[in-house]
């Protein structure tokens, strides 16, 4: 990418957007990549804007007076938060979405990411080896907003020239960052539970099975594909991205492989409804194909790094 890129991130307080913010910085220099969220953290590194997405103008100055051409907007409620309130979900969702793509539209920035996510999948989508193209039926208003705007990316592609990219994220699991509302938290929490107390209750049943990446990988695919040839993007919706699929009893028992007196214990609540509607396992071959994906953590190497990082020190 051109070393002068200036590069502004929205929803850079969040799960991947703390992340994202310190892989750019570390790739590009803390002054290319400029942090935006609608607060201001207790320590501020770097150039920081505090921004809410839904207000057009003020995203409009902030990137005028940056010089921003590469935008990756990472604000949004996320499934489980979102289904508490449907109507600012969507307000935010999508408000936030057009106001960034008509920032491209109008030829002030000339690349933008958005993250999709798996929810755009249904009860009718098959749910192993998901295809790329297949029946959408979204049953959350998360869903649905990734959805619309996916529809929205391939217009704005196609009528306006906009280049727009994204991925269809799996639960994202680290250890760098915490979730913030979503189905797939569990995956997330389990690992600081396993290392405080020993055990945990999952708001999933055991064979709920879901497609989740390590966010290492996970943040890796956003560089890559915002990074690669424009040509070689030739899904402008959303592409489907896999690293590992698991259960909730399959993660436990790759836990107490390493922590043998680890218990898990099952409460399921409102967002097993929310996961038995969402895929199995993805087919990510158009991601492979068209920009050489290719995640590195499987299971078992996800569960080691996790609790490497998340045990406190002897
Ligand atoms: N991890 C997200 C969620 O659970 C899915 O994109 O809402």
């Amino acid at each position: 990418m051109e070393s002068e890129t200036k590069i502004l991130v929205i929803g850079a307080l969040g799960q991947v957007g703390s992340e994202l913010v310190e892989t750019l910085r570390e790739k590009h220099g803390i002054d290319n990549v400029v942090a935006s969220d609608i607060r201001k953290p207790d320590h501020v590194v770097g150039p920081f804007e505090v921004l809410d997405v839904m207000d057009a103008e003020a995203i409009k100055q902030i990137v005028l007076k940056h010089n921003i051409k590469h935008v990756y907007n990472l604000a949004a409620l996320l499934s489980a938060t979102a289904e508490k309130n449907p109507e600012f979900a969507w307000k935010l969702n999508m408000e936030g979405h057009f106001n960034v793509l008509n920032l491209a539209k109008e030829g002030i920035i000339d690349r933008i990411f958005w993250p999709s996510s798996i929810a755009v999948f249904g009860p009718t989508t098959p749910l192993d080896n998901t295809p790329q193209d297949c029946i959408m039926d979204p049953s959350t208003v998360y869903g649905i907003s990734k959805l619309a705007g996916e529809r929205w990316n391939q217009y704005y592609f196609e009528k306006y020239g906009v280049d727009v990219r994204s991925i269809r994220y799996p639960g994202l699991v680290g250890y760098k960052s915490l979730p913030g509302g979503g189905t797939t938290d569990y995956a997330v929490d389990i690992f600081h539970q396993a290392v405080k107390q020993g055990r945990y209750t999952c708001f999933l049943n055991s064979d709920t099975k879901l497609p989740m990446i390590y966010s290492g990988d996970a943040i890796r695919a956003t560089i890559e594909i915002m990074e690669a040839p424009k040509e070689n993007i030739k899904v402008r919706s959303s592409y489907n991205l896999a690293g590992m699929s698991f259960d909730p009893a399959e993660l436990a028992s790759a836990i107490q492989k390493q922590m043998p007196e680890f218990e898990m214990a099952y409460e399921p609540d409102f967002r097993q409804g929310i996961a038995a509607s969402w895929p199995n396992c993805i087919d990510d071959s158009a991601a492979r194909n068209d920009w050489n994906w290719n995640p590195a953590y499987d299971t078992n190497s996800l569960v080691e790094v996790m609790l490497e990082n998340l045990r406190q020190p002897a």
